[in-house]
């Protein structure tokens, strides 16, 4: 059994660590998260863990990522148990610093991430990634990790990161961690929490929208709006399910598809109830 992760609040004690870790010659990884742990996060752990000696993983709840109207008080906050999980892992830090020690009074600098932010997301949560690409650079330059692990899960943001590092020239390698399920497919999120048990069920329809897509694709279909109008119809049979979008886009460019020719990712955002739940899917055509 690993021993629990030590638990640095300040920017200062971060790089005493992580200057301690490059003098006995480790790689630093960083994991990225707003902690309320699942299995999702920890699989990106363990592959930063494989990867890098050193791991940092970060539990903070950005505020600048959040809409006015969106769950950041709710936002569950488990840090306690969080620690826990991080133990089996291999996790060597987690980071949790409070807002004030992440945004200094003053503080006024943002990063904008043009047009890659605008579809999809963008279109419902308008200063979402903004938000996320400014604590992501800030994180960054905090620890000066040599490689960074993202979900899968969260399609757009990690090519808003991808592009951000490519634009800003930063040295930060960048890996994408395949999406962890639930046995019944639903993606796993800290959000599924909200769920009701009738909503959980629910959920359901975003993954077997999904697969429906990939099980169409396989069988010879290639016209990207036939594909999406099954998917909402298969979407629109759970009662309380309302779509914010449901899309056929390219996995570099984000834009929409009429054909799909090689690959595309199926791409959604649906709300159960109150509860805002996204998910992807990458389609390939093999012919
Ligand atoms: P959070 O939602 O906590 O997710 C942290 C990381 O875990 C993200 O890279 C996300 O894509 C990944 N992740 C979430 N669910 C996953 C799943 N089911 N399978 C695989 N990976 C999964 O994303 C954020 O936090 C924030 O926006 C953050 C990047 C930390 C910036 O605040």
């Amino acid at each position: 059994m690993n021993g629990l992760p030590k638990l640095v609040t300040s920017v200062v004690e971060l790089r005493k660590e992580v200057a301690a870790a490059r003098a006995r010659g480790q790689r630093v990884g960083l994991v990225p998260t707003m902690g309320a742990l699942h299995e999702g996060h920890l699989s990106l752990v363990r592959t930063a863990k494989a990867e890098c000696g050193f791991t940092v993983v970060s539990v903070f709840v950005n505020p600048t990522q959040f809409g006015p109207n969106e769950d950041f008080a709710k936002y569950p906050r488990t840090l306690d148990a969080d620690r826990g999980l991080l133990a089996g892992c291999g996790a060597d830090v987690v980071f949790a610093p409070a807002s004030t020690e992440v945004y200094r009074a003053g503080h006024s600098t943002m990063v904008e991430p043009g047009e890659i932010a605008e579809p999809l997301e963008g279109q419902f949560r308008p200063r979402h990634f903004r938000g996320v690409a400014t604590i992501v650079l800030k994180l960054f330059n905090m620890v000066q990790p040599d490689a960074a692990f993202f979900g899968q899960k969260d399609y757009q943001q990690s090519v808003v990161i991808r592009r951000m590092v490519a634009d800003l020239n930063m040295p930060t390698t960048i890996h994408v961690c395949p999406t962890v399920r639930e046995a019944d497919g639903l993606a796993m999120s800290s959000r599924n929490r909200y769920l009701s048990p009738d909503a959980r069920q629910q959920a359901l329809v975003l993954s077997k929208s999904l697969q429906l897509a990939g099980r169409l694709v396989a069988d010879g279909e290639r016209d990207a709006a036939v594909i999406a109008a099954k998917m909402k119809d298969l979407i629109g049979t759970a009662p309380d399910a309302q779509i914010d979008y449901v899309a056929l886009v390219d996995p570099e460019t984000l834009q929409p598809v009429a054909t799909i020719a090689d690959r595309a990712m199926a791409i959604l955002a649906v709300k159960i109830g109150s509860t805002r739940l996204i998910d992807n899917w990458l389609l390939e055509a093999r012919l």
